[in-house]
């Protein structure tokens, strides 16, 4: 008997990266024997960030994948894509009702979105968190994994259905957020989150050299300039990165970046292996379902056709709640 649902999401950025793969994907993994678990490719979230869309198709290939390959199982998990079952619009836009908007204008990513594409400040990404909200409610999810840059979002999602409920009668339950070990994974800069659009990422996808030259390229901790000059592992990000692809033999590596009697050419080298090695039975998995598109059409048809018969249920009770029927 499994506990209850989940939902996540993501936006179609195409190949996954070790941020999404950390901070989410892994607890999707996980929780895909004890939960009911939809997992969704949110292009119509992706428009927001997009006026050229002739990558978007292609996108959403890549990601499902990256995702069949790293485990999610079809049969266990509903697999879609968000646009497929279009309900969610619909509830979008009932719940933008109830939404203050000054709830959505204090919202960090959109203060942040506002300088990162000033030129393409849309109305659709003012209603983002809503739409995410909509995602999550659709489905009745009680838990939602995800990383750590998304909990404002899910903050203001629960407030947005207390809301809701508080006007309409109890209809949907509040979800809460589940981290990973690895919530936040900060990019090769050192610096910012993993993102595509940093440009500090490292994809799952890449072959063992291109891992090798990305890492190559990777910060290390700012005071050690020279080699012999002692290391601060605490600062270092690739040495975070380390611990989590090569737990077991990392505590000496410590010791000897602290002593100068390793270089960070070195940690680069040690952590692009682990990372190597951790995701090769990925990469071979990925090229075997790349070589099935029939597939891999086949599981979001069968994904969305299940995610649609529980959306129809649900927006039925919702119009019958604010009295639209
Ligand atoms: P998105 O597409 O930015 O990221 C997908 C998931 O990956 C996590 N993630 C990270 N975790 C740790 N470190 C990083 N550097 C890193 N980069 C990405 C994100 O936290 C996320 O869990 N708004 C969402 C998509 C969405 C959604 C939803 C999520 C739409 N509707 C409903 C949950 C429920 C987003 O843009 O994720």
């Amino acid at each position: 008997m499994k506990k209850g649902r989940i939902f996540s999401g993501a936006r179609p950025t195409g190949r996954q990266h070790i941020g999404n793969y950390l901070g989410a994907l892994q607890n999707w993994i996980k929780l895909q024997d004890e939960y009911n678990c939809i997992y969704c490719i949110v292009d119509i979230h992706a428009l927001t960030s997009l006026e050229d869309t002739s990558n978007l198709q292609n996108n959403i290939r890549e990601m499902i994948l990256d995702w069949l390959a790293v485990g999610l199982d079809p049969k266990k998990s509903i697999l879609f894509v968000q646009s497929h079952v279009p309900e969610v619009m619909e509830l979008h836009t009932l719940l933008s009702m109830v939404t203050p908007l000054s709830w959505l204008l204090r919202v960090p990513t959109f203060k942040e979105k506002i300088k990162l594409q000033p030129e393409n400040v849309n109305y659709g990404l003012v209603g983002y968190p809503v739409l995410m909200t909509s995602d999550i409610v659709l489905y009745k999810a009680t838990v939602v994994p995800v990383g750590e840059d998304q909990l404002p979002h899910l903050e203001l999602a629960r407030e947005i259905i207390r809301r809701f409920n508080s006007l309409f009668g109890y209809t949907f339950p509040e979800p809460k957020g589940k981290l990973t070990n690895y919530p936040l994974v900060i990019g090769l800069d050192g610096k910012e989150k993993m993102s595509k659009q940093a440009g500090n990422d490292i994809e799952l996808a890449l072959s063992a050299g291109e891992t090798i030259e990305k890492i190559k390229t990777a910060y290390t901790d700012p005071a050690r300039r020279y080699r012999s000059d002692p290391g601060h592992p605490d600062k270092c990000n690739v040495y975070k990165l380390m611990n989590y692809f090569e737990s077991t033999s990392v505590s000496g590596i410590a010791e000897k970046c602290q002593k100068a009697e390793i270089g960070c050419v070195d940690c680069k080298m040690i952590l692009a292996e682990a990372i190597n090695k951790a995701l090769e039975p990925i990469r071979e998995q990925r090229a075997e379902l790349a070589a099935n598109p029939k597939y891999i059409a086949e599981v979001l048809a069968d994904g969305a056709e299940r995610a649609q018969i529980i959306a129809r249920e649900t927006l039925t009770e919702v119009k019958k709640n604010m009295r639209l029927i």
